[in-house]
């Protein structure tokens, strides 16, 4: 019974393409870009800047419309923004004026559209112990690190308990070695909680680390130039896997695939 529980996607993105009106002539900013997620798995999507990636996660949140293909969650079709979706944004986009569980507490409202109740508030509360938040309920998000930040938007995106995880490069504004802490404090979490997501992000090393798979987009309009998978231990962040060979041979084969357009970004 288990066996189709395991085999049916959370996510599947397939054949979406999607035009701005431009200046001269419509801009054609994807082509033809699929990808699925199955539960309990971690999916990266990596390309140059403005190939799309931003575009494609809003896609699937149902928030913008595309001009083809299709958007399933859990063999629904999106049309509009599913509840089953929750997103983390590169800036935490907290409310200012609220506190830290205040924070989560507005993503639940949001979905309850009345106050909450005891048991909806101590939710929230957890959700914040979840993430390592507990001393710091009441402080205001400008009383916090941009690292703990990012963490009380996990916190709020997990509240909702979705299907579905959205990353648009969610540790990209923070320094090298507090992403690294992130990074393995985000695995441990999702693990736990068997989330299905989907990372943008344009740091190939994150890549490797923390998806089984790596969607790469060329620039303009973004097309999937390939799809890696990567075979790594697993439990990665309790093992030193950057220094395995194998991961020294993903990170240039996605250096590779994306050089050229890189490249030619760089000269613009
Ligand atoms: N609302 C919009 N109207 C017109 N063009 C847009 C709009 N949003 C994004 N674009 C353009 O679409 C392209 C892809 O943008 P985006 O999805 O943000 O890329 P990425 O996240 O990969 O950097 C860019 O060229 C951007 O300028
Ligand atoms: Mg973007």
């Amino acid at each position: 019974m288990s066996v189709n529980v395991k085999t049916q996607p959370v996510l599947q993105v397939s054949g979406i393409r999607k035009t701005y009106p431009g200046e001269a002539e419509p801009l054609v900013v994807l082509d033809d870009v699929s990808l699925t997620a199955y539960p309990g798995e971690l999916v990266s999507i990596i390309g140059p800047s403005g190939c799309g990636k931003t575009t494609l996660l809003r896609i699937i949140d149902g928030l913008i419309p595309h001009d083809g293909g299709q958007v399933k969650v859990l063999d629904q079709v999106v049309d509009e923004p599913p509840t089953s979706i929750a997103v983390v944004f590169q800036d935490g986009r907290l409310l200012p004026w609220r506190t830290v569980v205040q924070n989560v507490e507005f993503a639940l409202e949001l979905q309850v559209h009345r106050r909450l109740n005891k048991q909806e508030k101590e939710r929230a509360r957890e959700f914040v112990d979840a993430v390592g938040l507990g001393n710091f309920m009441k402080h205001y998000p400008h009383q916090l690190s941009g690292g703990m930040q990012q963490r009380v938007g996990v916190a709020r995106a997990l509240a909702r308990v979705p299907d579905l995880l959205l990353l648009d490069e969610p540790f990209g504004a923070l320094d090298a070695q507090t992403r690294l802490v992130m990074q393995d404090w985000f695995l441990s979490l999702q693990r736990r909680y068997s989330l299905a997501a989907v990372l943008v992000t344009h740091d190939i090393d994150e890549a490797v680390y923390m998806s089984k798979r790596c969607v790469v987009l060329t620039r303009q309009p973004g097309r999937v130039k390939r799809v890696v998978e990567f075979e790594l231990p697993d439990a990665r962040d309790r093992q030193d896997v950057r220094s395995l060979p194998e991961f020294g041979h993903y990170r240039s084969q996605l250096w590779q695939l994306l050089r050229d357009d890189a490249i030619s970004d760089a000269e613009r």
